[in-house]
């Protein structure tokens, strides 16, 4: 049923392993270019990304262009069999362009204009800019859309921000118009009846702003939509110019780890293959795996973003230099870090940066060549060697990831509930509490999707889908997965879903709202805990069916070993079909239902009313993962800190054995036949021994292959 998917590029059948690459920095001395060349081969790399930086170095005075010096990077690459992803280079403009157009530059919402400096700091309406790109961008095209080394175009970079002058309050007041239709609508929908708050002419609304308005919430999220959509739509204008030029050519930008400001989702349709830049905080504490966890969760919402490889564009050689500590790498942990990349989908390992800049503030940041200029560096042969395991590797080009578990996540949800004042202005932190779903079921090895509730993807494709906090829940979703239960899905639910709609709208009749019949409860109060202060969540036995519940059926695992500590939100609920798992252990509302499950057509719904201790996820969703026999990467108990990572093409599997707990672990195999995938040496004996931060790469036949 699997397939292989295509490589990014049909130029390269293989990993892409490269850098960025700033020639431009260097034109006044050639000789770089050739050692640079010399030393790309000895790396084991094939791509660089090339001019995202470059506006000044082609254009150096507005309608004067210079190209001689990027035709010999390309014409050098291709005579070297080296690629280039082709950026264009709005991420930064030059002077000339800000001093004549101060148009481009952009407000803050404190309504001040920027003085030119920086980058990604455009305004995204600027008719100004907006020419000025597609100029650019068609000369480049134009250009270089046919040269041989070119492999795809990368658009500007880390897209972001938001624009708060005169055009872009009109294009949002226009946004607002084409969304309502009349003011009457919106009035309704942001509920501006409150303090007076009522529109009566387009022109009085502004973008929201710390000195003028933050408090209708339903208008932050529509600013925030629309900043998305702004953004998306420049985006597309910059694609519109370079595609014509060859639509063959693959086109990409790079986006930042769950960046909070753009609904990534948005983008996907716009763009061929989803590209990220992955920065870890590595060894900021003593086991890496809440980071590796965090990662891992990344690396997937990229990947289910559209569904097959995505490109890991830029991650350091060895440390960065604006992290508040940016520590090396430890040994093992470049080709650890990498690995988790390509386990979890990535058909590219790419860096920032191939040579580090002599000045400037990135000088001091990671890079393969050092300010040394040679290749007889720690990070050097690290990278040389993981461009060694990239080729031995090859196969896994193109697989899938076999995801039957999902988590659910919606950046407008994301952004309503941390917006909302409610019980805990002091963080209900729903970030942390996803992560807390996401990485009981990575430490499991049990692959998964990271899914939004408005795209078009078969929930019955999956065996479980958890949506932690779905607090902004539209009535379609709750209707969709109330479909998918019934037809047999297990879905988990937590505290604080179901509260308001898309605008921000209370759903009247009963908490969680669209999920309510779904769950068979009905969430009444929510309490909230002071910083440090706790309940807890207490199995049940006896009544009601609990005990049977909390068995698998073959007499194995229980469902919660013992009592969990809870903190933060304790939603008090009530059943209305749903049976309780677990109770409160202390307050008043002690023995309310803490933990519930709900049967449902075909399916189960089960609702965690409060924020339990990572122990609890980690036996529940043990519990859940063998009931529901969930495929898991590898079938064996996973020591602390060690993951296992599944990529398949249907007929063989690629296994990612990766540990993250920072000393030497014995991992169990589970009974299968096992190969080394580099080497090719069957794997003898019933465990393997990774050293600390060790990764290995197994092959196997697939079960259904
Ligand atoms: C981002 C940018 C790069 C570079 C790196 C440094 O990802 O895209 O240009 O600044 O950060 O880590
Ligand atoms: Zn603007």
């Amino acid at each position: 049923m699997l397939r292989k998917h295509p490589p990014i590029s049909g130029s390269i059948p293989d990993f892409m392993h490269g850098a960025d690459y700033n020639p431009d920095q260097w034109l006044h001395d050639p000789a770089v270019l050739e050692e640079d060349i010399r030393l790309m081969k000895l790396a084991g790399c094939n791509v660089m990304a090339v001019g995202i930086f470059a506006w000044a170095a082609m254009e150096p005075e507005e309608g004067q262009f210079e190209f001689d010096w990027l035709d010999r990077v390309l014409d050098r690459f291709a005579e070297e069999g080296l690629f280039a992803w082709l950026a264009t280079p709005s991420g930064a403009r030059p002077a000339w362009m800000s001093e004549r157009y101060p148009e481009v530059l952009r407000i803050g919402a404190n309504r001040v204009r920027n003085l030119h400096g920086h980058r990604h700091n455009h305004c995204y309406t600027s008719p100004v800019y907006r020419e000025k790109t597609a100029i650019l961008n068609a000369k480049l095209a134009s250009r270089y859309a046919r040269h041989p080394a070119v492999v795809g175009w990368h658009i500007s970079n880390e897209y972001g921000g938001d624009c708060h002058c005169e055009l872009c309050q009109e294009a949002f007041r226009e946004w607002l118009q084409a969304r309502y239709g009349t003011l009457d609508a919106l009035n309704a929908a942001w509920w501006t009846s409150f303090w007076a708050h009522t529109y009566t002419s387009w022109s009085q609304i502004e973008s929201p702003t710390p000195h003028g308005e933050t408090m209708v919430h339903a208008h932050n999220l529509d600013w925030r939509r629309f900043v998305t959509d702004r953004t998306v739509d420049f985006c597309a204008h910059e694609i519109a110019v370079v595609r014509p030029f060859n639509p063959d050519l693959p086109v990409t930008t790079n986006m930042m780890d769950w960046y909070e400001g753009l609904d990534y989702r948005r983008f996907a349709g716009l763009l061929d293959v989803i590209a990220w830049d992955a920065y870890p905080t590595w060894h900021d504490a003593a086991d890496d795996s809440r980071t590796a966890a965090w990662f891992a969760f990344n690396h997937d919402l990229f990947r289910s973003l559209k569904d097959k490889p995505f490109m890991l564009m830029e991650s350091t050689p060895s440390l960065t230099n604006w992290q508040p500590v940016s520590k090396l790498k430890r040994p093992g942990m470049h080709r650890l870090s990498s690995l988790q990349a390509v386990a979890h989908g990535a058909d590219t390992v790419q860096y920032f940066q191939w040579r580090k800049s002599r000045g400037s503030s990135e000088k001091l940041h990671g890079a393969v060549v050092d300010h040394v200029g040679h290749e007889h560096t720690r990070v050097f042969r690290d990278v040389a060697e993981l461009g060694g395991a990239l080729a031995a590797l090859r196969d896994v080009v193109g697989t899938s990831t076999p995801a039957r578990a999902a988590i659910l996540t919606d950046w407008d949800n994301r952004w309503a509930v941390c917006d909302a004042q409610g019980p805990r202005n002091c963080g209900v932190h729903y970030e942390d509490a996803v992560l807390d779903h996401y990485r009981a079921l990575w430490a499991l090895g049990v692959p998964i999707d990271v899914i939004g509730s408005e795209e078009e993807r078969d929930l019955g494709r999956y065996d479980l889908i958890v949506a932690p906090m779905l607090y902004l829940c539209r009535s379609e979703t709750g209707a969709r997965l109330e479909r998918y239960v019934e037809a047999g899905g297990v879905l988990v639910s937590t505290y604080w879903s179901g509260i308001v709609d898309e605008r921000d709208l209370c759903h009247l009749g009963g908490f969680p709202g669209p999920l309510r019949r779904t769950l068979g409860i009905w969430a009444e109060e929510m309490d909230a805990l002071y910083d440090g202060e706790t309940n807890s969540l207490v199995p049940l036995d006896g009544p009601n069916g609990a005990a049977e519940e909390r068995k698998e059926p073959e007499g194995g695992r229980i469902l919660l070993g013992r009592a969990y500590v809870s903190s933060e939100l304790c939603e008090l609920v009530h059943l209305e079909g749903a049976e309780a798992l677990a109770a409160y252990g202390s307050d008043f509302y002690a023995g309310r239902p803490a933990l519930t499950v709900n049967r449902l057509g075909a399916g189960k719904a089960y609702y965690l009313a409060t924020r339990a201790e990572p122990a609890f996820y980690a036996d529940f969703y043990g519990w859940l993962a063998s009931a529901l026999r969930l495929p898991r990467a590898l079938d064996t108990a996973l020591p602390d800190g060690v993951t296992a990572q599944v990529r398949t093409d249907g007929e063989t599997d690629f296994v990612f054995v990766l540990n993250f707990s920072g000393r030497e672990r014995i991992v169990p195999l589970d009974g299968r036949v096992y190969i080394d995938a580099e080497t090719g040496e069957p794997l003898s004996g019933p465990a393997l021994t990774l050293s600390a931060n060790g990764s290995r790469v197994l092959r196997r036949a697939s079960a259904n292959g």
